[in-house]
Order: structure tokens, then C-alpha cells, then sequence
């Protein structure tokens, strides 16, 4: 039990930003902060924290709360349990009767698994220093390996005693549970001898009256901490040289332990990941800990299983640069490989350094000094490109076979980035390496992109055609007769986006009117009423039904005389209407990139005027695309000859019709 003035305390010392900090990469935006939410999974930050108001708030999944809720939310914490981080975190001493082992696990599965792991650590370290046992073998070993005494202690490293049942022995004396000894995989239970004890022990069939054996017996410890410390799981390496036994065991899965979100070191690394805006991923604890006493912090390793999304993910909250730094044996470059798509399709950037066969972070960064480390990382860290070609080019120089399926690999991998202006900084960068012409690639790229586009369609799950992976400049509206239609969903969502943005904002149209003089009279006009009468007076309908939503959001009030701007959205009771808006305002596709490709316009009213046009005229050209590919596929089927009479002047009044907007649309693209 917590007293009631300890509590009041905590809320009172508690920053909210300070709390969320620990888990998300803030930045300030005018009175508040914003990062990535860490309740769901979102490309641009729609989690906004306002540290005045002592509040966080998610626009795009609706999840809020104070620093409390927010710990109880994120780290499934009972309240209690939220309490204590929190005045741990500030402290803040709190009054609580003294609990006893028992009472602590029974709190809950959790906590209990917590605390069994806490314990084990502690026992594993201690082992180290006050046991003959521990000293000689353990602490020795890990001195032989050259690690030094801070770094051994700041990882909590220790040793497991080398006899079967030492360690478990111990904590049950301790009072700790044999039930949570075995779920956290410390322990390991067996019914009778004839069945075979879990098969990465060393041990086999037993035959022995005991039921239950440790798991790391005989090894040293790597404990494996949570983002916020906890100790939550082991890597033990074995010392024994023979090759019957696997070099590491690891704990199991458990409700605290989940492999593939978890990264070894994240602890250790966050604070100077986000200070380096560069994460190095590295295989594994070695590798990690070799690196920090070499005084490079911003590492985490994968820990023996291959890179997953929930690793990534979990890098992102602090920053969008990985470099991978692997083995250069082919193993390492196979997991490259895969890491850099993974991590490109995640919206990240990633360079690639690969180790001389042989050699990985651990062994070269004792071979040097802490310079010529850091130099050999910056200067051979390449982009995934140059990675790519540099390894692969030797065998293909003389084969132009073989390059044109080099270029096609790394055309692949751009196609996965989802923001179309670093894919186009790259096909510049492979236009370069590789000695090919940007256009060539581009028609590659939009190739692959559009089957993605289609594939992902035709799968059954609607999520897929997420609006992230949608806009204009995937389907530049020039010539592309080679690849199905899919729909007119980039177009739609341009309109949306140029809505939501300059909705409310007044521009000079001509009206149908005229003066004395014959010269139409200008009107003042809104943006939104003027996208609205451009849509109607061609039937248009948008058929994203959220894009849909907001148009016709944006009529209804304009009924009742209201202009709505995106603050209108973003507090929106639809939180798919929010966290669109909250999308479309932060993308990176505002109007000044019209000046960056050197349209120069200087009154914001004409910069709209043309996007406007632009994005209206694209979104027309689309449907008239879409009517002429389904009058192309109704000619297909056999049809009479009056029907194909009739089909076929249709279609060459849409191809008029689309070689005029096309017109219209080239007159503003040209550059
Ligand atoms: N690993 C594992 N199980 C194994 C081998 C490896 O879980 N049987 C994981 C460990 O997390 C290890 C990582 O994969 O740290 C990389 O493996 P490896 O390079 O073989 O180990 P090192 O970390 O280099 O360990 P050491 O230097 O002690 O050989
Ligand atoms: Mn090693």
C-alpha cells in the first residue's frame, strides 16, 4: 500500500514530457511536443504531449492520459506498480510495509516474472565477485576477453554456478516461487526421467531423482534489459569448447520477453542514439558490449534471431538512421541483405559497414584504437546502393545480363521506400553508381511500385491501401501503357490533402460575369468551394470512402457559411478523419516544394492556384485513364459490332479528353 501523501507527491514531481521522453524522441512543436506514437505503428508523428497541461495525447489512435496512465498503458503496469517507477524515477521515498517475496509475486504474473529476473541477476552478479567458483571461472573469463571491470558492472554481467540445480536451490531458499522460476525459464521442470529435458541444455537423459534443473548452469550471463532497465531476460554462453553444445542459450518467450521486439542494449543505447541520430545494429552481446567500452554507445545488437519489423520499430522511436555493422562472412551479408529491405520499407535510412571476414565489432574494436574505430565506421559505412554494388559489381562488370538483374535488385529495394522524394534521391544516386539513365529507372521503379500497388489491392485486408503509401508522384500522369489502372486513390488524396491545408484560404478566380469591357470580374472565392465546384461540374466522386467523409465534411459546413481548417479535422470524432489530417499537415508535400523545383511563384495565392489546378486536372486525367482501360478491356470481349462502334468512338472522345488535361497538366509540370 502506497499513503496517500507519497501519491500526491508523485503526481505533483511527475512531468509528463520527462515520463514519455523515456520511450518516445520528442520535438517540439510551438507550446507542445511531438514523436512517434508508441501505442500504435504511424510514419508521422500524430502523438502530441503538452507538458502545461501535464497531458499526452494520440490524434491518430485516440490514446491519452497523464504520466500514470501513460506508464500503465505502455508498460502494462498495475497502478501501484506505476506509483513506485514513478517515485523510483523522481525520488520520491515512499512509505510501504516491507513486502515479502511471496506478496510481491502475487501482485501478478508480471511483476512476479520481474522479480524473479531481478533476483537471478543479482545472484548471477554476486557469483562473479564473493564466489571462488565465479571468480576464477566467470569474472576470469570475461577479463581474459578483455572487457573491463565498468563495463562488466554497468551490464550486470555474472556467472551461473556450475552445478545443476545451484542457482534454483538458492532462490527457492530465498522464498522465491518454483512456479515463476519455471515460467521465466530460469528453471527447468521434468516430469519423470524418460522425457527428454528441453532440448538446448546440454543435458541428456538424466537419469537423476531431481525435477527440475537451471538452465544456465556452468555459464556466463548476459542479462537482457527493457528499454526502461528491468532485466527481463539471459544470453548465457557456455565455456566449453566443444561443439556438441550450442555456444548460447537464451530464455524462453514470456509475458516480459518477447525476442522479436526486444534488442539487446537499447537500455544502454537510447539516450546517445538520439544524440547521434544513428543507431549501430550489431549481431550480437558482444558485439554491444566490445563497442561501449570502445566509447561507442549508440548500439543494440538482434541477438541472434534475424532483424525483425518490431526491432526496427522499436529504433525508430529515437531515431530514422540505422547502420548495420555485420560479420563479412556470407552469413552476415545474407542478413544484411534482408535487414536494409526491411529497414527501407520502414521508412528509415540505412548504411551498411561489413567487418573483414572474420573479424566482427567485438574482435576488431579490441585490434584498434577507439579512433580508428570511429574512422573505419565513417569511412567505410556505405548507402545500401553502394553497399549493394560494390559487393556485387566484380562479378558482373564483363555480364550485362547480370547487371541489368544487379540494377533490378536495387530498383526493388528502392521501390520499397514509402516517401517518394528519398526514392528519387536514390535512383539518382544508382542513375550514377551504376551508369544508367534516371528515366530507364524511373520506369522500372514505377513499375514495381504499381504491381506492389495492385498486389496489395487484390489481397482480401482493406488496411493494406494505407494513404501512407500513396501519392502523386508514383504515377506521374505521362505516358504509362505498360501497367494495369489500379485507381485514382493518389489523386484523391492529393485533393484531400490540398483541402484539409489551404481549404479556408481565399483565392481570385474569374467569374462567368463580365464588365463594360467584356473582361470577366474577379470573385473571391475559397479554395475548398472551389475544388468542390471543380469536382461537381464533372459528377466527380471520390471513392476512398475516409477521402469521401471529409469532402463532404467540407460541403455540409460550407452550408452553414463555415470554411472548416484542419484544426476542424484534427479534433475530429472520426479518428481516422484525425490521424489523415494529422497526416496530410505534417507531409513533407507542402507548397514550397513548388519552389524548390523552381516554379518561381511568389504570391502563396498563385502557388495554391496551381497545385490546385494540378492535383484537379490529375485526378480527372485518372478517371478518363480508368474509363478508356475499361472501354479497352469491354473491346476484348467480343462485342457486337454496333457495341464496338459505340466503344470505340467513346473512347477516342476520352482520349481527347485526356490528351487536353494532359496538356494542361505538362504546361505546369515542365521545370
Ligand atoms: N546466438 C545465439 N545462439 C547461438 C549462437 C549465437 O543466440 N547458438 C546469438 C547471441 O546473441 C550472439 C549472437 O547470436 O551474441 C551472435 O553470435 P556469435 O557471433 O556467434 O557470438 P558472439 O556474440 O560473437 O560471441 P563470442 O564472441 O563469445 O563468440
Ligand atoms: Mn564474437
Amino acid at each position: 500500500m502506497i499513503h496517500k501523501e507519497d501519491i500526491d507527491k508523485i503526481f505533483e514531481a511527475a512531468r509528463v514530457e520527462e515520463v514519455v521522453a523515456d520511450y518516445v524522441t520528442l520535438k517540439k512543436r510551438g507550446v507542445n511536443l511531438i514523436g512517434l506514437c508508441p501505442f500504435h505503428d504511424e510514419k508521422t508523428p500524430s502523438f502530441y504531449v503538452s507538458p502545461a497541461k501535464g497531458i499526452y495525447k494520440c490524434f491518430g489512435c485516440g490514446k491519452g492520459g497523464h504520466a500514470v496512465n501513460f506508464l500503465m498503458e505502455k508498460e502494462q503496469m498495475t497502478y501501484p506498480e506505476a506509483l513506485r517507477h514513478l517515485a523510483k524515477k523522481y525520488n520520491i521515498e515512499i512509505v510501504e510495509e516491507e513486502q515479502t517475496p511471496e506478496q510481491v509475486q502475487s501482485n501478478n504474473d508480471r511483476e512476479s516474472l520481474f522479480v524473479v529476473s531481478a533476483f537471478a541477476q543479482k545472484n548471477f552478479t554476486e557469483n562473479l565477485y564473493s564466489t571462488d567458483e565465479g571468480k576464477s571461472i566467470g569474472l576470469g573469463y570475461f577479463k581474459e576477453r578483455g572487457f573491463r571491470e565498468d563495463i562488466i558492472q554497468k551490464f550486470q554481467l555474472g556467472y551461473c554456478i556450475n552445478n545443476r540445480t545451484a542457482f534454483t536451490d538458492n532462490a527457492l531458499a530465498n522464498g522465491y516461487k518454483f512456479e515463476y522460476l519455471v515460467k521465466s525459464g530460469l528453471t527447468i521442470e521434468y516430469k519423470n526421467e524418460q522425457e527428454t529435458i528441453a532440448e538446448d541444455t546440454e543435458v541428456e537423459n538424466v537419469k537423476t531423482e531431481r525435477k527440475y534443473l537451471d538452465r544456465f548452469w556452468g555459464r556466463v550471463m548476459f542479462p537482457i534489459h527493457n528499454i526502461s532497465g528491468r532485466v527481463i531476460a539471459f544470453g548465457g554462453r557456455t565455456l566449453r569448447t566443444d561443439k556438441k553444445t550450442a555456444k548460447y542459450i537464451n530464455s524462453p518467450e514470456m509475458e516480459i520477453y518477447h525476442k522479436s521486439d526486444v534488442l539487446y542494449g537499447i537500455f544502454y543505447a537510447k539516450k546517445e542514439i538520439i544524440h547521434q541520430d544513428n543507431c549501430f545494429l550489431v549481431e550480437g552481446y558482444t558485439d554491444v558490449i566490445s563497442m561501449h567500452q570502445a566509447g561507442i554507445e549508440n548500439v543494440v545488437a538482434s541477438s541472434g534471431t534475424s532483424l525483425t519489423v518490431g526491432q526496427i520499430k522499436l529504433i525508430r522511436r529515437f531515431s530514422n538512421n540505422i547502420t548495420i555493422l555485420y560479420d563479412g562472412d556470407s552469413a552476415g551479408i545474407k542478413a544484411s541483405f534482408r535487414g536494409i529491405d526491411l529497414i527501407l520499407e520502414e521508412g528509415m535510412n540505412v548504411k551498411v559497414l561489413l567487418f573483414p571476414d572474420g573479424e566482427d565489432p567485438d574482435s576488431y574494436s579490441k585490434r584498434v584504437s577507439t579512433d580508428e574505430l570511429k574512422t573505419f565506421i565513417k569511412e567505410n559505412s556505405k548507402d545500401f546502393i553502394s553497399f549493394k554494388t560494390n559487393l556485387l559489381m566484380g562479378e558482373v562488370q564483363n555480364d550485362p545480363i547480370k547487371k541489368a538483374q544487379l540494377i533490378k535488385e536495387i530498383v526493388e529495394s528502392i521501390a520499397l521506400i514509402p516517401e517518394a522524394i528519398y526514392r528519387s534521391v536514390y535512383i539518382k544516386e544508382c542513375s550514377r553508381i551504376m551508369d544508367v539513365e534516371e528515366t530507364i529507372l524511373l520506369s522500372e521503379l514505377n513499375k514495381i511500385r504499381s504491381k506492389k500497388f495492385n498486389d496489395k489491392r487484390n489481397q482480401p485486408s482493406q488496411e493494406n491501401i494505407s494513404p501512407n503509401n500513396a501519392d502523386v508522384e508514383d504515377f506521374p500522369v505521362v505516358e504509362k501503357k505498360d501497367h494495369g489502372i489500379a485507381d485514382a486513390e493518389h489523386q484523391e488524396r492529393d485533393i484531400i490533402r490540398l483541402l484539409i491545408n489551404y481549404g479556408n484560404k481565399i483565392v481570385q478566380v474569374d467569374s462567368e460575369d463580365v464588365d463594360e469591357d467584356g473582361k470577366p470580374i474577379p470573385i473571391d472565392i475559397s479554395v475548398a468551394e472551389l475544388i468542390i465546384h471543380e469536382l461537381q461540374h464533372d459528377n466527380i466522386i471520390l471513392e476512398n470512402v475516409l477521402y469521401h467523409t471529409v469532402l463532404n465534411e467540407f460541403i455540409q459546413q460550407i452550408e452553414i457559411n463555415n470554411v472548416p481548417d484542419y484544426n476542424y479535422f484534427t479534433n475530429h470524432e472520426n479518428t481516422a478523419v484525425c490521424s489523415l489530417t494529422v497526416d496530410l499537415i505534417s507531409s513533407p508535400y507542402t507548397l514550397s516544394d513548388w519552389e524548390k523545383h523552381s516554379i518561381f511563384i511568389t504570391k502563396e495565392e498563385d502557388i495554391i492556384k496551381q497545385s490546385l489546378n494540378n492535383a484537379v486536372y490529375a485526378l480527372k486525367s485518372r478517371r478518363l485513364e480508368m474509363m478508356i482501360n475499361d472501354i479497352q478491356k469491354q473491346l476484348k470481349e467480343n462485342p457486337t459490332e454496333e457495341e464496338m462502334m459505340i466503344l470505340m468512338q467513346t473512347q477516342f472522345q476520352l482520349l481527347q479528353a485526356k490528351k487536353e488535361f494532359n496538356k494542361l497538366l505538362g504546361r505546369i509540370i515542365v521545370k
